[in-house]
């Protein structure tokens, strides 16, 4: 795996990697924080068995954290995320230090208006914006193919998606499902934060979309009764200070009154000073 930390470099390991894999090759990008998990590494993997290069990126993207939130203290873990991507056969890595992102006097961002104030976006003002912003500056940069999101991260997917249309940006979003330890608790870079009391606290999260599922699945569609449901869980763990509880078409963010397939149940807790997200789709195929 090559690792490069300039924009200049990147661009052209790019098209040299392009130009040996064949003049249809295609690349994928996974764009990352670091902190790289398993989450991370399904998505690596998906992009290898569908494009022939894979880039990868990591960069703690300062533009996205708010001035209270924990940008500072984000785990950084370079030199194991790097063994972990190569072993997962990412071929390039951009890695990028803040000054090569963002010169003195930068002063464009990517505002996708309505989508980037609800859920996520409501509890951290700015945060899709500093996302939007980085997300299209690597498409730039990079020129992917398809770019691999999870959807643990369903509201930045929704911005995503919106942008890319918006934009014309020649680029596939792919979203790879969540993955959970055997317990059920969503991966995240800040589970790293959790204390063995909080991480039980946390638990709280796919266990209440657990119960919405299983009422889906026998029929319930009132978005009052699944929250009702959603919040009886989460509201009877001590410790634990729900954020939000939101029933929303997955494409727009909006409040749905009734679930059909495409509706998305999405939580977000604090447990102690770690903020945690989860969420569930009605699936398509087995809930219309
Ligand atoms: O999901 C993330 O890790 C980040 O929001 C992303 C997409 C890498 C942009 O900084």
């Amino acid at each position: 795996m090559r690792i490069l930390t300039t924009i200049h470099a990147m661009r052209l390991a790019c098209k040299q990697a392009r130009r040996a894999a064949g003049e249809d090759s295609t690349l994928a990008l996974i764009p990352t924080m670091g902190a790289v998990h398993k989450g991370h590494l399904s998505l690596v993997d998906a992009g290898r068995k569908e494009c022939d290069v894979v880039a990868a990126s990591i960069f703690v993207n300062p533009l996205q954290f708010g001035p209270t939130e924990d940008f500072a203290c984000y785990p950084r873990s370079f030199d194991d995320d790097c063994r972990q991507l190569a072993k997962a056969g990412v071929d390039l890595l951009f890695a990028p230090e803040a000054q090569e992102m963002y010169p003195a006097g930068a002063t464009t961002f990517v505002e996708v208006a309505g989508l980037s104030e609800r859920l996520d976006g409501a509890s951290r003002p700015g945060h899709f914006r500093g996302v939007a912003t980085v997300v299209n500056k690597l498409f730039n940069i990079i020129a992917p193919d398809v770019a691999y999101f999870g959807q643990k991260d369903a509201a930045q997917v929704a911005v995503l998606r919106t942008m890319v249309r918006d934009l014309d940006l020649p680029v596939r979003i792919i979203v790879g499902p969540t993955v959970r330890e055997p317990d059920g608790l969503a991966l995240s870079s800040r589970n790293r934060y959790l204390s063995p009391d909080q991480r039980i606290q946390a638990l709280a999260l796919s266990r209440a979309l657990h119960v919405v599922e299983e009422l889906v699945d026998r029929g319930e569609r009132s978005s009052v009764v699944l929250r009702a449901a959603a919040a009886e869980v989460l509201n009877h763990v001590p410790g634990l200070r729900p954020d939000y509880i939101e029933i929303v078409s997955s494409d727009t963010l909006e409040p749905v009154v009734s679930v059909a397939s495409g509706a998305l149940i999405a939580l977000a807790a604090w447990a102690g000073e770690t903020r945690l997200i989860d969420n569930f789709r009605v699936d398509p195929a087995s809930h219309d």
